[in-house]
């Protein structure tokens, strides 16, 4: 497939392009930063300016494409992670006007250009657990796509408008649009890295409920999601099949969720992120885990 693939340059998207380059995709990263990736195609476009991106989405990705067959090949779907990923990086109004703006004109974009598949990057942060102030404790584990998604910062109040802005976009043009929302992205590094803290110190990861998402396996989610057509709109949790720290469920339950209604039983390393709904609707099966580097 043709690709249009914004924040390619960044921690998730730079996976997820390599992920995606490696199964023969022609991916053109779209970005205000340089892919870091060695010969690959980027197009630098700042996202909050829509005509950029009605103009970047219909242009050619790069000079071989002059002499391609049939005239300018268009794009077959769009993955959008650009963002700023997080709040206390830029003021809170500038995060929410950045990712919503941006958004916005990329789903537009690809609606008004009749492509037919668009992958947008949500958040775990919408169920607003992760950037409340004081501990805020889940509806209800494990937390799966019905879980209430009001959440009180900018980051994740821009990622719900996103979803919203989608959903209409869907239902007025018919094509498929899946949100992703994405739990804590860990890169192969920082196995090594990070998780010994998490492991000594399961409360650090009280936040993410207690979840990952490696970053391989977020790429592939992207596929199973390219590859699966018709659904329309729906909202994914995407995460590892295990937990982020070294407790059984059981542990976890009684040190952080006492009190808080359990939907179903759980395995003894079972993520509190429900990922059952990726699994059963596109697919996904996430390969990777911390224990395989952690051993021991
Ligand atoms: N990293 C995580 O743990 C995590 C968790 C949940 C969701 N997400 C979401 O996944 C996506 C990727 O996150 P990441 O961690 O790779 O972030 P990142 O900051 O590493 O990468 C984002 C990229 O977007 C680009 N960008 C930002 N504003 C832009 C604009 N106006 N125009 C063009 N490019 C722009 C940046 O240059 C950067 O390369 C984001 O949408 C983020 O909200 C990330």
């Amino acid at each position: 497939m043709r690709i249009f693939f914004t924040g390619g340059s960044g921690k998730a998207g730079k996976h997820a392009v390599a992920y995606l380059r490696n199964l023969g995709h022609r991916v053109t990263n779209i970005d205000l930063a340089a892919d870091p990736a060695p010969g690959g195609d980027t197009l630098n476009v700042d996202l909050t300016d829509a005509g950029q991106v009605l103009n970047a989405m219909s242009a050619y990705a790069d000079f071989d494409e002059l002499d391609a067959k049939g005239g300018k090949p268009a794009y077959d779907a769009v993955v959008h992670f650009a963002a700023i990923p997080c709040i206390m990086m830029r003021p809170d109004n500038e995060t929410f006007r950045i990712n919503t703006m941006s958004t916005y004109h990329v789903i537009d974009a690809a609606v008004r250009l009749g492509i037919g598949k668009v992958i947008f990057a949500s958040s775990e942060t919408t169920y607003g657990i992760c950037f409340a102030h004081g501990e805020k404790k889940p509806d209800y584990i494990p937390v799966d796509e019905d879980h209430p998604t009001v959440p009180h910062d900018s980051y994740a109040m821009s990622k719900v408008a996103n979803e919203v802005c989608a959903r209409s976009f869907q239902a007025r043009s018919g094509i498929d649009i899946y949100g992703l929302r994405i739990n804590n992205v860990i890169e192969p590094h920082e196995y090594a890295e990070n998780f010994p803290a998490f492991m000594a110190d399961p409360a650090t990861r009280r936040r993410n409920i207690f979840a990952y998402i490696d970053a391989r396996d977020l790429g592939q989610m992207v596929d199973c999601c390219l590859k699966t057509d018709g659904l329309g709109y729906e909202v994914f949790n995407v995460s590892n099949d295990d937990m982020s720290v070294g407790l059984t469920s059981d542990q976890v339950i009684a040190q952080f969720y006492q009190g808080v209604p359990q939907k179903r039983d759980m395995g003894p390393n079972e993520t509190f992120y429900a990922n059952d709904k990726a699994k059963r609707l596109v697919g996904f099966k996430p390969r990777h885990s911390w224990r395989d580097v952690l051993k021991g």
